[in-house]
């Protein structure tokens, strides 16, 4: 039977984040469509693996096979064809742990980390706390999509130390092809730029596009690439913590594995492990379904864009759960976010990505149809209102 989505769910006394973070600026009707979670209900597979392992009265220290590493990389290479072994997997309680973690193994304070902007807020804060200096490379809106400007990801390359890239690209939803990513490598190569790709979205791309790991791309990105991978986003597990980082250069590997068990963020929960177990073996059938509501909302949220919010800008993603909306034309775009919130609206801030983008918003469409419809009418009462004044 199929997963019914359409069923609003209520997280409240939940503690859920997304829900409560503005509970007093957004009132008591709120539309939250910012934090990368889904509204929606986990795989049952999951649920049931969990409560299964709730009702044993003991949760006393977990031991991990080879078999938990062998899941991680038996999903990516059957996904996504990324040829891991089991030792070049590295388990983490999160993929900004293991950033956070790569950033200061492989690079010394002062050293230039490049980034591509509008970027992820917490890739700035993981960079600047680790007192390394970041390094934006603006991606250029081309009329059909967002693209990497080579010439200036050369200049910035040329005296950096580590290249942190996001693919598929949060919050623009471009996911770079191997073309892309072919002459990102020869770049990085040539200057001697190590890569850490957060590859978090990987499994939510949208027909018509392919992802490829850049660590897949030549022998250089192979051995010079720390992969961040995570079944968080694709089964809705975020609270859990759990992710894995793939390193296949057998001393950066060690290195990491070394310091990660040092700090503290290999050691995964047991709930944890019990989720994963069942989402990478047992839940393909939750999957399918969710990436086929997630592509109905995608689409709903484009046809509403469209024909009745035309003041704003915007692509369709080719990945992630997002739309990444571009506000220029609207008068006093970067006041939109307090107009929004008093209408019950939450939306991500297009500055926390990047000083230049306060006229953007990010909006995330992984929730109940009608949840998403409430919050795109309330942007269209907003707009409407800013026009007749
Ligand atoms: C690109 C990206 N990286 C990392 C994360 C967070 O991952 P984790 O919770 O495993 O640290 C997110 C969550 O939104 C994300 O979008």
């Amino acid at each position: 039977m199929k997963q019914d989505f359409n069923q609003k769910i209520d997280r409240s006394n939940t503690e859920a984040a997304k829900w409560e973070r503005y509970r007093k600026a957004a009132g008591s009707n709120p539309v939250p469509l910012w934090l990368a979670d889904m509204d929606l209900p986990c795989s049952s597979t999951v649920r049931d693996a969990l409560i299964r392992r709730a009702e044993h009265p003991v949760y006393g220290y977990t031991d991990r096979d080879a078999s938990y590493y062998r899941l991680f990389a038996d999903w990516f290479n059957g996904q996504h064809h990324y040829r891991v072994t089991e030792e070049d997997v590295i388990l983490s309680t999160g993929v900004m742990y293991s950033i956070t973690c790569a950033i200061r193994l492989f690079s010394r304070e002062g050293d230039k980390v490049v980034v591509l902007s509008p970027a992820y807020a917490p890739f700035i804060h993981a960079v600047s706390c680790s007192r390394r200096r970041l390094c934006r490379s603006r991606l250029r809106d081309t009329g059909k999509r967002y693209e990497i400007d080579f010439c200036d990801l050369e200049e910035k390359l040329k005296t950096a130390k580590l290249f942190l890239l996001c693919n598929p690209h949060n919050p623009t939803g471009r996911v770079f092809t191997a073309e892309e990513l072919g002459k990102v490598a020869v770049l990085c190569e040539r200057y001697g730029v190590r890569i850490i790709s957060d590859e978090i979205h990987c499994d939510i791309t949208y027909p018509g596009t392919c992802f490829t790991p850049i660590m897949n791309v030549n022998a250089w990105t192979r051995e010079n690439t720390i992969a961040c991978v995570s079944p968080t986003k694709t089964f809705n597990l975020a609270g859990l913590k759990i992710s894995a980082v793939f390193i296949k250069n057998r001393e950066m590997n060690e290195l990491f594995r070394k310091e990660a068990a040092a700090v503290g963020i290999s050691s995964i929960n047991l709930f944890a492990m019990c989720a994963v177990k069942a989402a990478y073996t047992e839940s393909s059938a939750w999957r399918q379904d969710v990436m086929e509501y997630l592509a109905g909302n995608r689409q709903t949220a484009a046809v509403f864009l469209r024909e009745r919010l035309h003041e704003i800008a915007f692509y369709q993603p080719e990945g992630t759960y997002f739309y990444w909306l571009d506000c220029s034309r609207v008068k006093d775009a970067p006041s939109l976010g307090e107009q929004f919130l008093k209408h019950g609206l939450i939306l991500s801030r297009g500055e926390e990505f990047s000083e230049d983008c306060r006229a953007f918003y990010r909006l995330n469409f992984a929730c109940p149809k009608s949840m998403l419809e409430d919050g795109l009418r309330r942007m269209e009462t907003v707009l409407r209102n800013i026009t007749e004044l």
